[in-house]
C-alpha cells in the first residue's frame, strides 16, 4: 500500500492489483466483458472558469478552435470513448444562454445531458455537475473543456484504471527541474524522476470524491486538482499515463498550439481515408 495522500504508479500497485488491471483491460479489448454490465460511468465537463488570461468578452471555453468553441472539442473527445455513458456540462450561469446556440451541435454528442450552472470555485462546479449525474452513476470523470484534445485511449486507460482502484487520474512526467519558490528565493527541489504534471479526466467512485468535496468544504480547503481532494481523505489514487497533445489550454499560444495539433490529425485521417 501506497503512503497516505501520495498518488503511487500503477507499476507500484501490487502484482495481483496489476493482474486485475490488465485482465480488465484484456477483456474489455476483447468484448468479453462489454461495457453496459460494468459500472456506470459519468463525466463532468468544466468549463465555468474565467479564463481571464485570454481577455476578451468570449470565456475561454467558448473561444473557438478550427472553427468550433472549445467546450464542444472537449465534449465530443470524452463522448469518442465508449466507456463513457453520461456527459454533463458545467458552465457559468450568465454563459447558459450561448449553449442555446450550440442546441444542434450538442444534441449530437453521445450521453450528453442539460448542462448546469457552476460555482464560483472550481470545486463548486464539481459539486453541481455531481448533483446533475443519474442516480446509478459510480463512476465520475471530471474533465476541464480547457483540454480539448483528449484522446479515447487516455480516457479509456483512466477509467479501466479507476474501475479497479476507484481513484485514477492521467499524469505525465515532468519535463523539467521542478522547483519550490517563495517570493524570488528557491526553497526546494524535489526528486525529478517523482514529479508528474497532473492532467484530466480524473476518475472517481461518486461516493468517495462526494466525501473528498464535503471534507474540503468543511475544512474551507481549496485544491487546484479533484485527485488532491480525494488524496487528502487518505484514499490511495493510482496514476496511468496521460499525454502531450492532452496540455491545457491557458493562453494564446496554447490556443495555436491546440489549432496546430487539429489540423495534423485532420491531415492524418485524410490520408488514412486516401
Ligand atoms: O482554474 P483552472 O484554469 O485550472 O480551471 C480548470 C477548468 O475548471 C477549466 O475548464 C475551467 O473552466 C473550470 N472551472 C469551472 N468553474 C470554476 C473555475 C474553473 O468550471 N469556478
Amino acid at each position: 500500500m501506497a503512503p497516505r495522500g501520495t498518488v503511487p504508479s500503477v507499476w507500484v500497485l501490487g502484482a495481483a492489483r496489476r493482474r486485475q488491471l490488465s485482465r480488465i483491460v484484456r477483456e474489455h479489448a476483447e468484448g468479453a466483458l462489454g461495457y453496459p454490465g460494468l459500472m456506470s460511468v459519468g463525466a463532468i465537463v468544466l468549463a465555468a472558469g474565467r479564463g481571464e488570461r485570454f481577455g476578451g468578452a468570449v470565456p475561454k471555453a467558448f473561444v473557438p478552435i478550427a472553427g468550433k468553441p472549445m467546450l464542444l472539442h472537449a465534449l465530443a473527445a470524452i463522448a469518442a470513448t465508449p466507456a463513457i455513458d453520461f456527459i454533463v456540462p458545467v458552465v457559468a450561469r450568465t454563459e447558459l444562454p450561448r449553449l442555446e446556440d450550440l442546441a444542434t451541435a450538442l444534441a449530437e454528442i453521445r450521453g450528453i445531458r442539460s448542462a448546469v450552472a457552476g460555482g464560483a470555485e472550481r470545486q463548486d462546479s464539481v459539486m453541481a455537475g455531481l448533483a446533475a449525474l443519474p442516480a446509478e452513476t459510480e463512476l465520475v470523470a471530471v474533465h476541464d473543456a480547457a483540454r480539448p484534445l483528449v484522446g479515447p485511449a487516455a480516457v479509456t486507460r483512466v477509467v479501466d484504471a479507476a474501475r479497479v482502484s476507484g481513484a485514477a487520474i492521467l499524469a505525465v512526467p515532468a519535463r523539467d527541474t521542478i522547483k519550490r519558490v517563495r517570493g524570488g528565493r528557491i526553497l526546494g527541489t524535489p526528486l525529478r524522476s517523482e514529479c508528474y504534471a497532473a492532467q484530466t479526466p480524473q476518475v472517481f467512485r461518486v461516493d468517495l470524491l462526494r466525501e473528498a468535496l464535503e471534507k474540503a468544504a468543511a475544512d474551507g480547503f481549496r485544491g487546484t486538482d479533484d485527485s488532491e481532494l480525494v488524496e487528502r481523505i487518505g484514499v490511495p489514487v493510482d496514476w496511468v499515463s496521460g499525454e502531450t497533445s492532452n496540455f491545457k489550454v491557458t493562453d494564446g499560444d496554447d490556443l495555436a498550439a491546440a489549432e496546430r495539433w487539429l489540423s495534423a490529425r485532420r491531415a492524418d485521417a485524410q490520408e488514412a481515408i486516401a
